[in-house]
């Protein structure tokens, strides 16, 4: 469904990404783990053209948009829940996710707005609060709900778990798994590499701008350097207690 080639990227004279590539079946949940700084963001934002590419193509459904506009990248079924969420802060729930819908036809916002609000009743409740006045698990919530109003079929996830508590973490990645089941196809890029690869199915690992490991999710969280360097003192922190 996605497969990205050979990407490189750099900022002025500094490699970001070097002959990255990934792919996403359709269906699939992909996760995509690496340390502050590794390139994941930079990954996410150059599929969807936020950042242009150096080098390297992207494939959608057949389609090359590797030189498609963002806003062209959405109309064609892709969706980035950036890091950091990036609510509008001084707009309401309900304007935001509006947001999300701009272009589409309004009996078609009208609908999916009804099917977010199901799944995330917290939006609907609040639908009229300023979105600034959201926790950040409802912020995380808002933002992949304004996300899912382009009507995606892959949801590029950043960073979903930055700034939660664990508790908090794990409700998003319930509705993740909610939103896969349904048929969702999810590529998510994360720190939090226990919880980003045990929702997932199969993973990467990204470091220092390349991908330096790839298989089965299952696999990688076995694997001891994968422990070692994701998973070491914060797995047993964080997440045995
Ligand atoms: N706008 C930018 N200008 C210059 N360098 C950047 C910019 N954004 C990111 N970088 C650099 O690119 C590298 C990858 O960053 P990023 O993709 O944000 O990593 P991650 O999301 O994995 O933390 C880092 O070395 C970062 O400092
Ligand atoms: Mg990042």
């Amino acid at each position: 469904m996605l497969e990205v080639k050979s990407l490189h990227v750099s900022y002025g004279g500094v490699q970001a990404l070097t002959n990255v590539s990934v792919h996403v079946s359709k269906g699939e949940f992909v996760s995509l783990i690496g340390s502050n700084g590794a390139g994941k963001t930079t990954l996410l934002n150059s599929i969807m053209n936020i950042v242009g590419k150096q080098k390297g193509t992207a494939i959608f459904d057949g389609k090359d948009v590797t030189k498609f506009g963002t806003s062209q990248i959405v109309t064609s079924g892709m969706a980035l829940v950036p890091e950091g969420r990036r609510v509008f802060s001084n707009m309401s729930v309900l304007e935001n996710l509006e947001m999300g819908g701009f272009k589409r036809p309004a009996a078609e916002v009208k609908n999916k707005l009804e099917e977010i609000v199901k799944m995330f009743p917290v939006l609907g409740e609040r639908g009229y609060q300023m979105a600034g006045m959201l926790s950040g698990g409802e912020q995380q919530m808002l933002a992949i709900g304004r996300a899912l109003m382009s009507n995606p079929r892959i949801l590029l996830m950043d960073e979903p778990s930055m700034g939660l508590a664990p508790l908090v973490i794990k409700e998003v990645y319930e509705k993740l798994k909610v939103l896969a089941e349904s048929g969702l196809t999810i590529l998510l890029v994360e720190q939090n590499a226990s919880m980003a690869l045990k929702y997932a199915q199969r993973g990467y690992v990204l470091e220092n701008g390349r991908i330096i490991m790839q298989g089965k999710a299952s696999e990688l969280l076995g694997d001891n350097e994968v422990k070692r360097a994701y998973l070491g003192k914060e797995y047993k922190e964080k997440w045995e207690r």
